[in-house]
This record gives C-alpha cells, sequence and structure tokens, in this order.
C-alpha cells in the first residue's frame, strides 16, 4: 500500500484519506444495529428479527463506530461532535454492517474453468478430482507459482470482494499439500493482514486431499502434517484456525479426529469441511473436538441436528458452491428450526465457487434455503463474524465495532437487497473508517 498525498493507494483501489471523523445523516435505515444482544451471534428462531433504526445518524471516529441516533434529537446531539469531519447525505440509503465471509479458498495460482466445462459436458465434480483434476491439480499450480505472484493475484481478488461490501474474510491453505507450498499460502495470507484494510482470519488446511505421491501411504502425509506442517506454522504464529476436509475419498472422521486433536496442541481451533457429498460422522467429530464451525452441510442427518443442536459450532452454509456445481442446498430451514446458529459465507475457490460476491451469497440463500432477507442479513453479518470469532469487534452496527459499513444506493427495504440478485446495490464501502471510492 502507498501513501502519497492524502491518497491511500492499494492494487487498483484508492482510498480517500479523511479526516478521522465522517458523520453519516439522514440515514434512510441503520439495519443490524443495536448495542447489545447483537455483540455476539444471533441464533435458530432468533435470526428472523433484524434490528433497525429508521431515519438515523452515525458517527464514526477514528476507525470506530462512536455513536448513532435518529435524526430527530440529532441538533441536540450535535454539538457535541468533531468540528472537523465529513459529513456524508445518505437519504434514501441504507447503512449495513459490512459482509463477513468466514470460509474461503482466496490464495490460488489459476482458475479451472477448463473442469467447469467438463462438468457441463456431463462430469461430476468428484469424477473430475479422481482423474487429478480439482484440488490436485490447483496444488501442482500452486507450488510451482512463486510468491509474490501469488500475493498479487490475491490482492487483486481482495479489492474486488471489498467493492462488493465484505469487510471481514477467512482465508484457507490447502493447496499446497507440501510443507514448502502450505507454508507459502499461509505466508501469503500473514502478509495481506497487513496490505488490506480487510481484516482476516488464516486457517490450516493441510488435509484437503491426499497428494498423489501418498496414495498408497496415507498415515505418512497424516504425519507429514502433524509432525513438520504443524509446527512449523505454529512456531512462526501463520494460523488461527484447522481444518480438514472430512468426506468421502478425502479424509475420514477418525483422521480427522487424529488431525484436530494435533491441532488443539499447536493451538489451532477447528473449523471444518463436512457432510458436502457425504454423512460420515463427521459433524460429531468437529463438535467433539469443540469446532468454532462446520462448514458445507449439503447433506445433514438426524444425528448431526441433534449434535449441532447440543453444541455452540457454527454451521456455515454455502450455497454458490450448491449453485455452482449443482449440488443440493443445505437445510437452512431445519438448522434454524433446531435453534442452531447459522452463518453464509462465499467459499471462494477455484473449483467448486469462483466468486466472492456475499450478495449474491445472501440472495440464493432466500432464493433456494428458503432463509427470510432477515435470517440471511443476520448470517451473513454477525453470524459470519461469530464464525471467525470476530463477532465482539466487527459484523453489526454498534458503539465500539469497528467502522466497516456500506452505504446502498437508493433503494426501498433491506429485502431489496437479496431480491434484486446480480444488481451491484453498494454505493460506497466504508473499512476502518476509511471510504473507499
Ligand atoms: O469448499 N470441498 C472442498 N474444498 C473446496 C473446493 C476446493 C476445490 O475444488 O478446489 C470447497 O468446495
Ligand atoms: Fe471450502
Amino acid at each position: 500500500m502507498i501513501f502519497n498525498s492524502g491518497l491511500i493507494i492499494a492494487t487498483g483501489i484508492t482510498y480517500i484519506k479523511m479526516p478521522e471523523a465522517i458523520l453519516l445523516k439522514n440515514i434512510k435505515k441503520i439495519v443490524q444495529c443495536g448495542n447489545d444482544a447483537r455483540l455476539n451471534r444471533i441464533s435458530g428462531r432468533e435470526m428472523a428479527s433484524l434490528p433497525c433504526i429508521d431515519d438515523g445518524w452515525l458517527l464514526i471516529e477514528n476507525g470506530f463506530i462512536s455513536t448513532f441516533g435518529q435524526m430527530n434529537g440529532f441538533e441536540d446531539k450535535k454539538t457535541g461532535f468533531p468540528s472537523e469531519r465529513k459529513e456524508i447525505d445518505c437519504s434514501g440509503r441504507f447503512v449495513f454492517p459490512t459482509w463477513c465471509d468466514s470460509h474461503t479458498h482466496f490464495v490460488f495460482a489459476a482458475s479451472r474453468e477448463n473442469e467447469f466445462t467438463d462438468r457441463i459436458r456431463g462430469l461430476s465434480y468428484e469424477e473430475i478430482a479422481k482423474r487429478g483434476g480439482g484440488i490436485l491439480n490447483s496444488a501442482e499450480k500452486l507450488n510451482a507459482i512463486p510468491e509474490e505472484e501469488l500475493l498479487k493475484n490475491t490482492l487483486e481478488r481482495i479489492d474486488e470482494i471489498i467493492k462488493t461490501g465484505t469487510g471481514a474474510v477467512e482465508i484457507k491453505s490447502g493447496y499446497g499439500l507440501t510443507l514448502e507450498g502450505e507454508l507459502k499460502m499461509l505466508r501469503v495470507i500473514k502478509k495481506l493482514k497487513k496490505l488490506t484494510p480487510v481484516t482476516l482470519k488464516s486457517t490450516f488446511l493441510g488435509a484437503h486431499a491426499l497428494p498423489a505421491a501418498y496414495r498408497d501411504n496415507r498415515d505418512e502425509y497424516l504425519k507429514l502434517i502433524t509432525g513438520n506442517m504443524l509446527p512449523a506454522i505454529a512456531e512462526k504464529g501463520l494460523a488461527d484456525y484447522i481444518d480438514v476436509f472430512c468426506e468421502r475419498n478425502y479424509f475420514t472422521p477418525e483422521e480427522t479426529d487424529l488431525l484436530l486433536e494435533a491441532g488443539a496442541r499447536f493451538g489451532l481451533k477447528p473449523k471444518i469441511h463436512v457432510n458436502q457429498f457425504s454423512i460420515l460422522g463427521g459433524v460429531a467429530t468437529a463438535v467433539k473436538n469443540k469446532a468454532v464451525s462446520v462448514d458445507h452441510l449439503e447433506v445433514l442427518g438426524e444425528d448431526d441436528l441433534y449434535q449441532l443442536h447440543h453444541s455452540s459450532t457454527i454451521a456455515t452454509l454455502l450455497p454458490s458452491c450448491s449453485f455452482f456445481l449443482g449440488i443440493p442446498y443445505a437445510s437452512a430451514r431445519k438448522l434454524i428450526e433446531n435453534d442452531i446458529t447459522v452463518a453464509l459465507a462465499s467459499d471462494f475457490n477455484p473449483g467448486s465457487s469462483p466468486s466472492g460476491n456475499m450478495n449474491f451469497v445472501v440472495s440464493l440463500a432466500c432464493i433456494k434455503m428458503k432463509m427470510t432477507p432477515e435470517e440471511a442479513i443476520n448470517a451473513a453479518t454477525i453470524n459470519g463474524a461469530a464464525a471467525m470469532e470476530l463477532s465482539g469487534e466487527l459484523g453489526s452496527v454498534a458503539v465500539g465495532k469497528k467502522a466497516n459499513l456500506f452505504i446502498t444506493k437508493q433503494m426501498t427495504s433491506p429485502a431489496y437487497l437479496p431480491y434484486s440478485f446480480g444488481s451491484n446495490l453498494i454505493e460506497s464501502v466504508i473499512l476502518n473508517g476509511k471510504i473507499i471510492v
């Protein structure tokens, strides 16, 4: 990022250097706003409510939400405001907390549209993987690409999702599958934490697929993860979480258990891929290991619901993966009826969800999973933040939280956002109290 005469430039996105205070006035509605319950997570049936303030104002100071209220009564309040401030008239516009995208694979070396065309011709995701496509294809390319180039590609992708309103992202490794490759990915994520205004969390996914070289020797690869990768990652503080692709043809629940226990010894909590294609008992393994989240859940059994209902593990659903692969959508309604905390994420990756647009994710959740707009917005903001353990600082409009907000174009109601799928309704994005042009 370059600081130069009032402008901060990071790969294509320009941030205008502002006075430290910004006042948003005449806001049609401040969405997802309140100082109490909205500090943590919203579960199950409570997700139906989305607190809003009509005709509001909001003051940002030094990167944080300083105070907000309704326009009537504003004149009395404003005497205490900093005199040097930028004012933005938000008439007809809505202010939302930025999206919190808690499951992505943003760091990758190359796109895979050839597999996309193969699937159009009739091959399945699993068949493509068996032929050496899929994750192993991405791993080969990742191991060949220089670290600097990987960083540059990823920064460009992050700039793109900022424009669609995302302010916090979890990024996984898992396309290295060698010690050096995994460390390279995690170093890129660590550098990104400094280079972008987006808040980032990093997850080690060494068990994303079994590399071909270990086909007849699974245990050796597990040993490489537990004996070499994890110690190196922990020593350099390169990851916040551990993930495993617990799935038929990938890793079993027993292997997952072993890996999560090893991760815990190095201080990494689990967030795992589970139940994308098959029910193997991975949800119970995740819950037993106190996973922060279980992600995918396109297939779901009664025991999975029971396990999640009796735990604080978040169910993270990835509808754009279902859309792109043509696989079933997760049963959001069943999860909500069982009072489970549901989050929504993009799963941005080159194989099963090549889009990080959270507006589309929220639309799909409403259209295909029958989540109400209120539920989907809760899932993509406060619950996404909770799935990254960031809900104390992000995910809702509350005093003291980071000023990560987006202002919509003129629209009629919060539901208009998911309703008008495919339209870009975001007019501006504010991250850490700075407006992005
Ligand atoms: O979440 N399911 C496993 N991992 C990714 C896909 C990775 C890939 O195909 O490259 C997912 O869908
Ligand atoms: Fe994924």
